[in-house]
């Protein structure tokens, strides 16, 4: 496990250091948070460093989800009244995770001097992370275009209904017409059968390709499971409290094939060097 962390930071090292993965969906309230965080500790299973950052404007923050009180964020930070050591927060399992919220609206919003405690951050998060998850807020805002679009790749979440299944590919065609040159992964999340989500993410990967010329990777499949709302309800973490659940498992496959693809592909914009970093300062000229 640790020679598998140990050789990820190598792979990467002289390009950039870490994994940056948005964690998206079209429509709202089909398991991103969770999915988010519960990835994040399989992730850490495998010795990988992770953050998580609440770049999700709405209600439902993973501070909430965690049962976490964070007292500063992001704008704090911005603003130069704290520092980054004091406002990351320590999650379950070695999970480190910065809040967002009002921080963010700020972030829309961004003085020069800002933009400097901005390089900073980025440098240091950059350095210190090999993987870093952004749970992004529902839709096709165009912040939430902009928050997708300096990401290294993203996970579309969805679920077995028409609504969904809509919207996620009218986040992935507008995410193309936005240029986007990031990886798109699909994952279905509150399945009944595994049969029914293999079929539609296969077709969904096919218009894809066929409407739009982009591959888009199959990342996982996670079941519907009673585990997963009463871990909510006791604000845990799914693989916090039952690792051995069906959709517990679930979540370690897909930070199986995601640790692999990494392996197979390296880093997949290898040829665009200015980075994480250099990308998120793009976003204020
Ligand atoms: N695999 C699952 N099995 C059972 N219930 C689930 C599963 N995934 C999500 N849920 C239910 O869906 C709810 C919403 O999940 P979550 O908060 O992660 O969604 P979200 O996409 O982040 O929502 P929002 O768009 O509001 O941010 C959970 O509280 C839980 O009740
Ligand atoms: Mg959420």
């Amino acid at each position: 496990m640790f020679d598998q962390a140990a050789g990820l930071r190598k792979r990467v090292n002289g390009i950039k250091n870490s994994r940056v993965i948005a964690v998206a969906s079209g429509k709202g309230g089909v398991g991103k948070t969770n999915v988010a965080v519960n990835l994040g500790l399989a992730l850490r299973k495998r010795n990988l460093r992770v953050l998580l950052i609440d770049a999700d404007l709405g209600t439902a923050n993973i501070d909430v989800l965690l049962g976490l009180t964070p007292n500063f964020h992001l704008g704090h930070f911005l603003s130069g009244e704290r520092e980054l050591n004091e406002i990351i927060i320590d999650g379950p399992g070695g999970l480190n995770i910065l809040p967002g919220t009002s921080g963010l609206e700020e972030f829309l919003d961004i003085s020069r001097r800002q933009v400097e405690r901005l390089r900073f951050l980025s440098f240091q998060l950059e350095s210190s992370y090999d993987i870093i998850l952004v749970d992004i807020s529902a839709g096709v805002h165009s912040n939430n275009i902009n928050f997708i679009s300096i990401c290294d790749e993203v996970i579309v979440v969805l679920v077995p209904e028409p609504t969904a299944i809509m919207d996620a590919y009218s986040l992935v065609k507008i995410l193309h017409n936005h240029q986007y040159s990031g990886k798109i992964n699909l994952l279905i999340n509150q399945l009944n059968s595994r049969q029914e989500g293999k079929g539609i993410l296969e077709r969904m990967s096919k218009v894809i390709r066929d409407y739009l010329g982009i591959q888009a990777e199959i990342v996982g499949y996670i079941p519907f499971d009673n585990h997963l709302r009463q871990a909510v309800k006791k604000q845990k973490a799914l693989l916090d409290l039952y690792p051995g659940s069906k959709a517990g498992q679930a979540f370690d496959e897909v930070a199986e094939v995601l640790v692999n693809k990494q392996a197979e592909n390296t880093v997949d914009r290898d040829n665009d060097k200015e980075g994480f970093i250099n990308r998120l300062l793009n976003l204020f000229k």
